[in-house]
């Protein structure tokens, strides 16, 4: 069997997280992935957060998975030589420089077209085209002006993020997708193009279900938001809503058993309209089946405060697990709020391949995420990041046809590193 992007080659420019995220998972569909780092540096990434003394961070190591690295001086005149050899070479540049980096190193779209006018260039940058066009750009910033912030949180409370990523590893999931696509137009076109995905239009487009929220405000209050129930006006935008439901049918995080001790215990409640009656049974309230307080789902609207408190009286006596038993066999929409030890000690996942054991040569064995997206016809293996400089040598020679001779030529103009040497493999 072999897997769905083997034979497409990605020069991948990408640093820190969203870029990364991106060309993963390419890497995880089968595009040979050739990393490009600085020399004596490599992605900033390598060195935040480490846990392992002199082995690169699970930061690093989580979000490249699968590539090739090549150092490389991209301001050195030998070290641009290559980089335009690479780029011949390849199908698709992925980067997310801040904004006017690759003009400056001497590549902007137009010197690109004419090296190869086949490449895809993708980039991610903070903000698409306006004000803040030139502006850097890190995770929250992107929550926070994507709109995720302004509607995340408790009303009485001061906006949140949320530590899902959905700035950065959701933009570069947006990007993946790009590039996908103009590959494809690509077979039919036989043209490059320029592929941009900006954080904040990602979080935005995550967000979508709140700029509906936004429109809806002009028609009357939001009836499935609590503050409705408690009689709290809506202002002229899209109040945060805790941890009420986004959707048609209301939901609350309620504890269950353990939840004066145990931070998790606690389980998402949906009352969905079609299992009604079954909650009523599940809960001791068969009356309210026929009340007309409680029977039909707009009758309900105002009181959820009161209906989520008797089903919190009843969640209490259960574990969250227990509760999600018993609740499933009804079909009741819920799910207990999983910690990441939970998540991480997880077997089901583990059988899944999306949550793996990596073998790293510094660090020893460590977990990650594996490739969440499965193709029946393009089984993922995951195999661990490449150290700095791994696969320069290798890459000269074999993408780029240099002899050794060529190669040390390049080692003495002082645009690469030297490779390091992977001690106990
Ligand atoms: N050789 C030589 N120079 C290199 C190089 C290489 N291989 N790789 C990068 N550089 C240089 C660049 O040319 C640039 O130099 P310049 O400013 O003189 O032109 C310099 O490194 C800094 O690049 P930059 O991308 O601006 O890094 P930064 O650390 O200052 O900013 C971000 C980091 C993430 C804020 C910024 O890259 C950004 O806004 N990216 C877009 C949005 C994004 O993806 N954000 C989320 C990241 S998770």
């Amino acid at each position: 069997m072999t897997q769905a992007l083997k034979g497409v080659r990605i020069l991948d420019f990408t640093h820190v997280q969203s870029g990364p995220t991106c060309t993963q998972l390419l890497a995880w569909f089968g595009a040979d992935v050739i990393k490009v780092e600085r020399p004596g540096v490599g992605d900033i990434t390598r060195g935040q957060l480490r846990d392992v003394p002199n082995a690169d961070s699970l930061y690093f190591t989580m979000l490249n998975h699968n590539k090739r690295s090549i150092t490389l001086d991209t301001k050195n005149p030998k070290g641009k030589e290559v980089l335009t050899e690479l780029m011949k070479s390849c199908d698709v540049l992925v980067e997310n420089f801040g904004p006017g980096v690759l003009d400056r190193m001497g590549f902007p779209w137009e010197t690109i077209q004419t090296i190869n006018p086949k490449l895809i260039v993708a980039s991610i940058k903070g903000f698409g085209p306006g004000p803040y066009e030139d502006c850097k750009v890190y995770e929250n910033v992107a929550q926070c002006t994507g709109g995720a912030a302004s509607t995340t949180g408790f009303r009485d409370g001061p906006p949140l993020v949320t530590g899902a990523q959905i700035g950065d590893s959701g933009t570069g999931l947006h990007l993946a997708l790009g590039i996908v696509t103009a590959l494809y137009q690509r077979t039919m076109t036989g043209k490059g193009q320029k592929v941009t995905a900006a954080m904040q239009d990602g979080v935005l487009n995550l967000s979508r279900v709140k700029l509906r929220d936004q429109q809806r405000l002009a028609h009357g209050p939001l009836t499935e938001y609590s503050q409705y129930g408690e009689g709290v006006p809506f202002g002229e935008a899209v109040p945060r809503a805790g941890n009420d439901s986004g959707g048609g049918q209301p939901g609350r995080i309620l504890k269950c058993k353990g939840w004066e001790t145990d931070p998790n215990a606690y389980i998402y409640f949906i009352t969905q309209a079609p299992v009604w009656e079954k909650i009523c049974d599940v809960i001791g309230e068969p009356e309210w089946k026929t009340h007309p307080d409680y029977a039909k789902p707009a009758a309900r609207l105002p009181r959820l405060n009161e209906i989520f408190g008797r089903i919190e009286q009843w969640t209490m006596t259960k574990t969250k697990f227990e509760a999600m038993e018993i609740l499933n066999r009804d079909d009741i929409p819920c799910g207990p709020i999983l910690s990441m030890k939970e998540l991480a000690e997880d077997q089901s996942l583990r059988k899944t391949g999306t949550v793996v054991e990596v073998e790293h040569p510094v660090r020893g064995t460590y977990l990650s995420v594996g490739n969440p997206i499965k193709l029946s016809d393009s089984p993922t293996v995951v195999t661990r990041s490449p150290l700095l400089g791994e696969h320069t040598d290798e890459i000269l020679k074999e993408v780029l046809g240099f002899s050794d001779h060529q190669v040390a030529e390049a080692h003495k103009s002082g645009a690469l590193d030297p490779p390091q040497k992977v001690a106990a493999e």
